[in-house]
């Protein structure tokens, strides 16, 4: 008998698709408005639509993704325009690398050519491999050739994104000085065409890197010419952040299945904790001890989503100080200890001196700081 056929499983949902999956109807509408009008050789998308798509435009539609001024963003957009590329820099966990992806999307349709920087990224993850196989029988042919991002980028005429670009040996990142400079990537195993990748219109590279782990004083003066540099600053209006926190929050629910609510004031709480904490100061302008950790607002949602899983898994209703103060400890203490006992303090000199249920519910609740 032949052997049952395996009934069909439906493929997985994906944790976290590409931005230009995402937002794929959003990104369709955008090209086909702009089909007839002038853009940039090899970009998808004008830079207004560009800039509509990353910062949110009402009237164009399009739902905000990224909170930051406008004239940074049109900075970048320009930036990517030109003949170097754009390098994206700051603290921890203020969308550097989501602003990567939403510019590599809009102007590429495609944000996943990327290259993972660490101490171990090599040449070949970067530039191209071989598959040995191939390379045995046929020698270095085309076929034979395993594109990495870079590569991809070249010749497809789309944005590279190269992440935490300091984290690589200094020899590595310089991979990239003749590319930036020169727009050819060479394959010297290769005879005559395909010897060397010349970039197709369209092509270029967004960086980042992060000034905590390892600052960009440690990249050549000379690949640093071949940048255009941006700082990220993190969000400076307390209101813009809590609705980003919120809507983010609730966002992550809701593809987790869960139903539970982040409440504004309990969303203020939490966002006016992880602004004070990262300031080293308070609202008042009392100064506290800085913490090891960031509390960026990257932080500040995982928090919250991670409150608003306690609440549905573990409590009976919507997200409550508590939930908010567990969390905020579990965040803020990664490898310093010292760290919860700044968490302690403030709880004790700051949060008590707050008035409000919400907030004095939050001062109650310290005791899951122990
Ligand atoms: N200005 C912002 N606009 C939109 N989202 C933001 C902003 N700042 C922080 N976020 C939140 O942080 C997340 C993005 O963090 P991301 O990983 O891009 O930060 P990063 O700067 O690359 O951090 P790292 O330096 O650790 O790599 C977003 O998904 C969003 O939830
Ligand atoms: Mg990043």
């Amino acid at each position: 008998m032949p052997p049952k056929p395996k009934s069909a499983s439906p493929a997985p949902a994906l944790q976290r698709p590409a931005v230009e999956e995402l937002h794929a109807e959003e990104l369709q509408r955008l090209a086909a408005a702009d089909a007839a009008l002038p853009k940039p050789p090899g970009w998808r998308l004008t830079p207004q639509s560009v800039l509509s798509f990353v910062l949110g435009d009402a009237a164009a539609g399009t739902p905000a993704k990224f909170v930051g001024k406008r004239a940074l963003v049109e900075r970048c957009v320009v930036a990517l325009a030109t003949n170097r590329g754009l390098m994206l820099i700051g603290e921890p966990g203020t969308a550097k690398s989501w602003l990567s992806e939403l510019l590599a999307a809009a102007i590429s349709g495609d944000s996943t050519l990327t290259i993972q920087g660490s101490a171990g990224t090599t040449e070949d993850a970067i530039k191209y491999s071989w598959n040995y196989a191939l390379l045995l029988a046929e020698g270095p042919t085309e076929r034979a050739l395993v594109p990495a991002p870079l590569h991809r980028g070249m010749s497809r005429g789309q944005i590279v994104r190269f992440e935490e670009i300091t984290r690589c040996p200094l020899e590595i990142q310089d991979t990239l000085l003749s590319v930036l400079s020169d727009r050819v990537l060479h394959v010297p195993e290769m005879k005559d065409a395909g010897r060397a990748v010349y970039a197709a219109q369209g092509f270029n590279v967004i960086a980042t890197a992060n000034t905590r782990d390892r600052g960009v004083n440690e990249m050549s003066a000379a690949l640093k010419r071949r940048f255009n540099f941006e700082t990220i600053p993190a969000i400076g209006d307390l209101a813009e952040e809590i609705a980003l926190v919120e809507r983010e929050t609730a966002r992550l629910l809701a593809h987790a299945g869960v139903g539970t609510r982040l409440p504004r004031e309990v969303a203020e709480l939490l966002v006016v904790t992880f602004r004070e904490l990262r300031a080293a100061q308070t609202s008042e302008g009392r100064a506290l001890e800085p913490l090891t950790t960031p509390m960026s607002t990257a932080e500040a949602v995982s928090t919250g989503f991670a409150a608003g899983l306690h609440a549905n898994y573990f409590g009976s209703g919507p997200i409550t100080p508590e939930h908010v103060a567990l969390h905020v400890a579990a965040t803020a203490l990664k490898d310093a200890p010292e760290d919860l006992k700044r968490v302690r303090h403030y709880f004790q000199h700051v949060v008590k001196d707050r008035r409000g249920p919400h907030w004095e519910a939050y001062y109650r609740a310290r005791h899951t700081l122990d």
